[in-house]
């Protein structure tokens, strides 16, 4: 499969984008004090058949994985990066937690992921700047990714971001490409990273990620075998959209 996309493949992830971006805002405002995960995963199971589209995440298994993806969406919570598991062990959302809604789905065999952060309730001061830096990073970074730029000025961009605004960019996590697959190569760092670098070309369709820590960016494998913390407990957030590399600009497909 070529990781160039055809324009009747990418009219086809601009549908399936389309359907993720509501799916991913009816989610958001179900995001309140007192609503389990559970529940949100088994929402977000009708949102995608009503959509007519598949869940990418489920029964997903990566290479190095122990074993496959056990629901439609990954819900992170506080210091909780990215895969946390709902459907097991499911937690009820507190007053200012932050939440990250990650979750793909495969739309007429063409897939798209995307990812929103939102609070529970009110949210304290530096877990709003958190949530808007993330998302300054993410913006950011969609807008150098035109054909002749390297991936890993991505990953530049989104740790000059971060540490602008007084954050890390969580570490060994990033972003992809994506289409025929849920995860295909590249492999898009989200930080500086030195060394050789593929080249964006015209007609790559990208998921781009930030994950954005308070403290530090070293993150630890919880038991359950997916889910990704930080090592020191400080909170994340995380921004993700489909976006394809056009000759002028970029164009998000997950709105
Ligand atoms: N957006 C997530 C990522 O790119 C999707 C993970 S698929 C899952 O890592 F199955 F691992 F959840
Ligand atoms: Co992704």
């Amino acid at each position: 499969m070529s990781k160039i996309k055809t324009e009747a493949e990418i009219k086809i992830l601009k549908e399936g984008g389309k359907k993720l971006a509501n799916i991913l805002r009816t989610l958001a405002k179900e995001v309140k004090p007192g609503v389990s995960t559970w529940f949100l995963n088994e929402k977000t199971k009708s949102l995608i058949d009503k959509a007519g589209a598949k869940a990418a995440f489920l029964n997903y298994v990566p290479e190095g994985a122990s074993r496959p993806y056990p629901a439609v969406i990954c819900i992170s919570i506080n210091d909780e990066i990215v895969h946390g598991i709902p459907n097991e062990n499911p937690k009820t959302l507190k007053d200012g937690d932050i939440v990250k809604l990650d979750c793909g789905i495969s739309y007429k065999g063409l897939f798209t992921d995307s990812a929103v952060t939102v609070i529970a309730g009110l949210g304290d001061k530096n877990a709003l700047k958190l949530i808007r830096a993330t998302e300054e990073a993410l913006i950011a970074a969609i807008k150098i990714a035109v054909p002749g730029r390297k991936i890993n000025d991505i990953g530049a961009v989104i740790e000059k971001i971060a540490r602008k605004r007084g954050f890390a960019p969580a570490r060994d996590l990033g972003g992809h490409s994506v289409g025929h697959a849920i995860h295909e190569e590249p492999y898009i760092p989200n930080y500086k990273m030195s060394g050789k670098s593929a080249v964006i070309e015209e007609g790559m369709v990208l998921a781009i990620e930030p994950m954005l820590v308070e403290k530090k960016g070293d993150i630890k494998l919880n038991a359950d075998g997916w889910t990704y913390s930080t090592k020191d407990g400080g909170r994340a957030a995380h921004a993700e959209h489909t976006i394809v590399v056009r000759k002028s600009r970029p164009e998000i497909l997950t709105l």
